[in-house]
This record gives C-alpha cells, structure tokens and sequence, in this order.
C-alpha cells in the first residue's frame, strides 16, 4: 500500500481531482466502474504524477496507506449510496471517507452517523469550480469530523485555490455541515447568475444594446466592485459568436433555464428554516418560469402588456444605475445566503465560522468575487452579526446605490421587463429595515378567523379578541 489518497469515480471532476492530487506530488490511487476510464486517465494524463490504477475496488482500496483517504466522485444519491456499499466491507476503523458530490445534506447526515457507528470517518465536501477548479485549485468545503480533518485537511488546502497565499479550503462543521454550505453556495450562485441576467436583460431594453456591446459593458463592469468570475464569463458569453449562424451566441440559445436541484434544495431549507432567501427562491422560481413552456405559449399569447417602453437620454447614467442596482441586489442575496448559514448552523449545533466561509469562497468557486473580502472583513467586525447587510460597509454601499436601486426597479415594472430578483431584493431591503410591518394586520386576520390569538406592542402576554361576539379581548 502506497498511495495517500484514493479517487473512485474517474468522470470529469474525480478524474481532474485525482489529477490536481497527483500534481501536487501525492501518490493517487485511482478507480473506476468501468476500467477503460482509469485507464485513459493513465495514458493520457499519467505524466501529472504517480497513480495507482486499479480494476477491482478491493485492489484500489488495498493500494492506499491508512488510515485510508478515499474520495467518491460521483452523482449524488443512489451511486453514491452504492459506491459506499461498496467500500464499507473493505475498510477499517480510522479510514476517511469523503463524499466530494454536490449531496444534499440530510443523505451526508445520514451516512455520517451509518459510518462512525463503524468506526469510520465520513466526510460529506462541497467542491466547487467546475471542471477547471478541480484540476487548478476548487474551493473545498469539507465537513465530517474534526479528527478526520487533520489528517485530510492539509491535503485538501495543498489542492485547494489560494488567495493570497491562503488556501480555500477550511473545516467546515460537524456531518452534514460540509455540504450544506456548499448548497447555499449554489443557490447563491443561481441568484447571482439570474441578477447578472436580469441587468442583461435591462440593458438590452433598456439601450437597445446587441450582445456584444453588453458583454463590453460586463467587461468594464468587471474592473470595480463587481469584479467576479461570473461576471467575467458573462462579458466573454456575450461576446461570443456562433460559428454557424454568426449572430450573437446568447442568441441561438434556448431560454429554458435547467437545474440539477441544489437551488431547489436551499429555497426548501429556507423554507424550512423561516429564513427569507428571497433572491435565490425568486432565482430559482425564474428558471422554473422559464422552463413552464405551455403556461409561456398561454401567457405570450393572452397577457397584455400595457406597459410604457424605455426612454433613456443619458445612457452611461442608466448603465451605472444598472450596475447600482446589480451590486445593491447582490449584496441582499449573499446576506440571505450567510442567515440562512447562521440558521442552519444554530439549528444543527455546527458553529460555522461565516468569515471563514467567505474568506475561501474568494478563489476557486463559482461564485468567486472581489466583495467577499468585505464579507471576511464583516464578520471580523462581528463574528455574530445578525444581518450583514447591516454591517456599516455594506449599509454604505447598498445606501450609496438606492436611488438608483429604486429606479431600476421602477423603470422595469413601468416597462414591462421582468426583474424578480432586483424586486425582490429591494422590497426585501425595505421589509428588513421597516420599524413596523403590516404584519400586525396578518396577526389581527389569523386572530378574526382561527383565534390564532396576538400579541401587543404596549404589554407582556398572548390575546384573543372575541371577534364574533361583544369583542372583548381577553389573555389566553
Ligand atoms: C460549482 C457549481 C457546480 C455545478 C452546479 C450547477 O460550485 O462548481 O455550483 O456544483 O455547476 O451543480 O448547478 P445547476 O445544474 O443546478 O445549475
């Protein structure tokens, strides 16, 4: 037994996970279901470093030193469950087992607890960055136990991207906490891509742009606040074109938004947490939108718009109000990704450090960007602020852009432009900033219908008021 570290799932992110290992000088065990995988893996990459290549799994697992480090790469669910199954009669207590799939975090709760009581280690480990990050340096957020980390963590720092010389890649909590950072990570990204593409969107509307002369504007965009990965890809999409037709690619490209469900699973949390994620529920019901091909046919074809049509004069004046509103929306979607990361964190006891999570979501993840320095920087101010928007940078920045903000927002209703993220974001703004909500009339309806009883503002205590009868009020 030599190698230090196993991949078995040799499809394109195990396969450039085992080759980033293997770069950094670790000697990687490798398998597959099928052989011929790990053997293309072999020839055309076996000059990144030492593999050992296995057919059977009870080979691969005989090829690695102990305590055994194992990675899974493969989709998440049944395989993943099956690949365990696997494993298990072939390991000893003290190996590692890391679930490096984008599983959803009950199933990571559930086979941490099935693997301790067998002595073992299971990691469930959000990796993001796509297939390049992989090979080059992801992001890596590993949960599982802390004694599992210190033996695995350093490996997975040396791969991981560096940001000033500081690694991506940190513990994250206990079971499940691993993956369930790296699902708000996701639905964060939805909420970012879906307010990158409402500004589009604004932008095309609004100045009666092409593509291409958008993609500049991303371009410059890119150079300030915004500066982000997905910003970056957005200039460099919008300025392709497509060899067969030559028109602009965003063009030929069907707007019918996918999903593999990591979105779907964070708006389910926040649902379940009572945490209010509106950007990324709004994010991820627009692609649902999107997709709703009949309720589209019915609605294209019924649905007046008796909406005004843009009239800009100043256009560098609209492009910046764009950006403002882009950035303010931004700002609104991560602060409800990091509540909702505290709630999850309160709830299942894993203490996640939030300064930590943005300080290794700068480099190598998806949703990688200059402002997650002012996140860092935030909860170093306070590492328990209840609302990071309300942190005095952000409550700068956001205040700077909200005239903007609000035209932006208006501009769209009174035109017609579907902006549910922005709008969503903004009324969010004003919801968390309110001194007093109508939510007092919701209370007195649940109280009139079901005596679902209230409080009140000026004494202790629970009411109800006889609604039906004399209407007195009276202390339940
Ligand atoms: C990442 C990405 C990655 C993947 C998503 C896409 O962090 O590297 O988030 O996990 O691209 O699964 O998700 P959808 O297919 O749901 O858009």
């Amino acid at each position: 037994a030599r190698a230090q570290i196993g991949v078995t799932g040799l499809a394109v992110m195990g396969r450039n996970l085992a080759r980033n290992f293997a770069r950094h000088g670790y000697t990687v065990a490798v398998h597959n279901r099928s052989y011929a995988k790990t053997q293309s893996l072999i020839e055309e990459n076996g000059d990144d470093g030492d593999f050992v290549p296995s057919e059977s799994m009870a080979d691969f697992v005989a090829s690695l030193e102990r305590p055994r480090k194992v990675v899974i790469m493969v989709k998440a669910g049944g395989p993943t469950d099956a690949v365990i199954e696997e494993l298990l009669p072939l390991l000893e207590e003290g190996d590692i087992v890391v679930d490096a799939g984008n599983a959803h975090f009950p199933d990571t709760i559930r086979r941490e607890n099935a693997l301790r009581e067998r002595g073992l280690h299971f990691v469930g480990s959000g990796v993001s960055g796509g297939e390049e990050g992989a090979l080059n340096g992801p992001s890596i957020m590993p949960g599982g136990t802390a004694k599992s980390y210190e033996s695995l963590g350093p490996i997975l720092e040396d791969i991981s991207a560096k940001v000033d010389g500081v690694p991506c890649c940190t513990y994250i909590g206990p079971d499940g906490a691993g993956h369930f950072v790296k699902m708000v990570h996701n639905g964060i990204e939805y909420a970012d891509m879906q307010l990158i593409a409402e500004a589009y969107d604004l932008l095309k509307q609004g100045l009666g742009a092409s593509a291409a002369e958008i993609g500049k504007i991303f371009e410059e965009w890119n150079t300030g606040d915004l500066e982000s990965f997905l910003i970056e890809i957005t200039a460099d999409v919008l300025q392709h074109v497509d060899a067969e037709t030559g028109s602009a690619f965003v063009d030929i490209v069907l707007d019918q938004a996918e999903q593999k469900g990591t979105g779907r699973w964070t708006v389910q949390n926040g649902l379940d947490l009572g945490v209010p994620i509106t950007g990324i529920a709004e994010a991820t019901f627009a692609r649902a939108l999107s997709g709703g091909v009949p309720q589209r046919t019915a609605g294209a074809a019924a649905l007046p718009a008796n909406a005004g049509s843009f009239d800009v004069t100043d256009r560098d004046a609209f492009i910046e109000d764009v950006r403002q509103a882009l950035y303010s929306s931004k700002v609104v979607a991560y602060s409800q990704g990091f509540d909702q990361i505290a709630a999850a964190s309160a709830e299942f006891g894993w203490d996640v450090d939030r300064g930590a999570m943005a300080r290794i979501w700068r480099g190598g993840c998806i949703i990688r960007a200059r402002f997650l320095n002012r996140i860092t920087e935030a909860y170093e101010r306070d590492a328990h602020l209840p609302l990071l928007l309300a942190d005095e940078y952000f409550t700068d920045a956001v205040g700077a852009g909200l005239a903007a903000w609000r035209r932006v927002v208006s501009q769209a209703a009174l035109n017609g432009v579907p902006t549910p993220a922005f709008s969503s974001s903004l009324a969010y703004y004003d919801g968390v900033r309110a001194e007093r909500l109508p939510a007092a009339l919701i209370q007195a309806q649940r109280d009139f219908f079901g005596a679902h009883t209230y409080k009140r503002v000026d004494r202790e205590g629970t009411f109800h008021t006889e609604w039906s009868a004399d209407r007195s009020e009276s202390a339940v």
